[in-house]
């Protein structure tokens, strides 16, 4: 299975469905449509309306984030998997760069993801090495620690997909060449078969994805998928890259 994942970030009101009605419009016709899963993650205000419009069609709509503790706090703005789920939520990203570069540690990561698993919704868990570690040559130990923090054997593998983005590429349309993404992904995969019994979740590439340089990145086969930022605002540019896709 493929995943297509949108990550709308600060972007969307109510009207914005509009995008998602053409996205599963095309979704739904597509001939490879048993290929691969849609999923888009608007702003927490969109969830519950999201969910309900496309209850029953192919798109599943996911969060962005949870808060590490379950069910209610006194966390003043906190959202907790709980709540997302009593909405309508059925994945949340956990650890994106742009919230762990806000302060959230290794062990909230553990306790959101934990807590979002325990209130049944999928992890989309981010990992990805910066500009520096990359060029100390960090990339690989950045990688295996970020992992290795937050999953647990337990854990079922088909509740988890992984998603690397290395930050340097996000938003920048810089992208890793085909032999060091490849190179990456193995990696990733051998760290996640010693922790999930020779068993890998899906693994995603995120970064900079668009309809033209998914054509390099289909030819890694390893890579089970993408995390879309900003192509994910356009129903064209997102129906682009799963059409080059399966080209
Ligand atoms: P980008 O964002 O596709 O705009 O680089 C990816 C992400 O942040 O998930």
């Amino acid at each position: 299975m493929r995943y297509f994942i949108g990550n709308w970030k600060m972007f969307g009101v109510p009207k914005s469905v509009s995008i998602l009605n053409k996205i599963n419009s095309y979704y739904s016709k597509d001939k490879n449509r048993n290929k691969y899963k849609v999923v888009i993650t608007p702003p927490y205000t969109l969830i519950e309306s999201f969910s309900n419009h496309f209850k029953n069609k192919k798109i599943s709509i996911g969060a962005q984030n949870c808060f590490q503790k379950d069910q209610f706090s006194s966390n003043t703005a906190a959202i907790s998997s709980y709540m997302l789920k009593s909405v309508g939520a059925k994945y949340t990203l956990v650890g994106h760069s742009d919230n762990r570069g806000e302060g959230d540690t290794d062990e909230m990561l553990k306790d959101k993801v934990r807590y979002a698993l325990k209130n049944n919704l999928k992890v989309v868990f981010c990992i990805g090495e910066n500009k520096t570690e990359k060029k100390n040559k960090k990339t690989l130990s950045v990688l295996k620690r970020q992992l290795t923090k937050a999953m647990e054997k337990k854990f079922k593998k088909n509740d988890i997909i992984i998603a690397y983005e290395p930050i340097w590429s996000i938003g920048t349309g810089k992208i890793p060449s085909a032999n060091e993404l490849k190179k990456i992904t193995i990696h990733i995969k051998k760290v996640l078969k010693g922790i999930f019994k020779k068993n890998s979740p899906a693994v995603l590439y995120g970064g900079s994805v668009d309809g033209t340089n998914v054509e390099m990145f289909k030819e890694i086969r390893e890579i089970d998928g993408f995390l879309i930022g900003g192509a994910s605002k356009s129903s064209k540019k997102f129906i682009d890259i799963i059409k080059n896709y399966y080209r």
